[in-house]
């Protein structure tokens, strides 16, 4: 290829891929300000949401009742993530939870919930966000801590030793300590088809 092709070619390829990340940027809304067609996937969306978090919020209360933190664990081990399949087959809408401090590498953010997450720390999102997404709508909201999450997610005087060393043998890299009550553990979010 002779330079000036060359120079030609480096040239289309630069504006491709500035087409590409100008086409590709995703827009955002507060969940209030939505246009009027994200009305229903973002309800659809906001019910499979719900619906994850209740069965959480159940299946927890319940191990808790019965096992105590250290039982408790192994059903948040074992029955998150099967908690979180069921109702995105039940629903037709992909759902999960994510955090800038991790416990489970499982649930590392989606690249459009990575903006979220890296801003956890200097401005924490408050409230529902919207995504327009290819084909898609993302919707992405925040979890905070409770005070029964802190037998699990606390510092070193809320989390009992047992639980603690049940936790380090499962998850080496757990990063999900240390939290206070009301602060941001982390975010719920979902895909729904548009
Ligand atoms: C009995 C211990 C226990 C308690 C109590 C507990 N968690 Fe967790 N949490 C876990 C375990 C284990 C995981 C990893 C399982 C998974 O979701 O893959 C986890 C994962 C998470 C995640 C997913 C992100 C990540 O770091 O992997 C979030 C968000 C979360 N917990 C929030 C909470 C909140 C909010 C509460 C209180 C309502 C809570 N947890 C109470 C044990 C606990």
């Amino acid at each position: 290829m002779t330079p000036p092709r060359r120079a030609l070619l480096a040239i289309a390829t630069l504006f491709a891929l500035t087409a590409t990340l100008a086409c590709g940027r995703e827009r955002s809304y507060a969940r209030d300000a939505i246009p009027a067609e994200l009305a229903t996937p973002v309800a659809n969306a906001e019910v499979a949401m719900d619906a994850l978090q209740q069965r959480l919020a159940a299946r927890l209360g319940e191990a808790l009742a019965q096992g105590g933190p250290a039982g408790a664990v192994t059903v948040c081990t074992d029955d998150a993530p099967k908690i979180a399949s069921d109702v995105a087959s039940e629903f037709g809408v992909a759902v999960g939870r994510t955090s800038h401090k991790l416990r489970n590498g499982a649930n590392a953010p989606r690249p459009w919930l990575k903006p979220f997450v890296g801003a956890a720390m200097t401005e924490p999102l408050t409230g529902t966000t919207v995504v327009e997404l290819e084909g898609k709508v993302g919707v992405v909201r925040p979890i905070l801590t409770q005070a029964r999450c802190l037998q699990c997610h606390g510092d070193s005087t809320a989390i009992a030793a047992d639980v603690a060393v049940l936790l380090h043998r499962t998850y080496p890299e757990d990063r999900a300590v240390g939290f206070t009550e009301g602060q941001l553990r982390g975010f719920l979010w979902a895909e729904a088809p548009r």
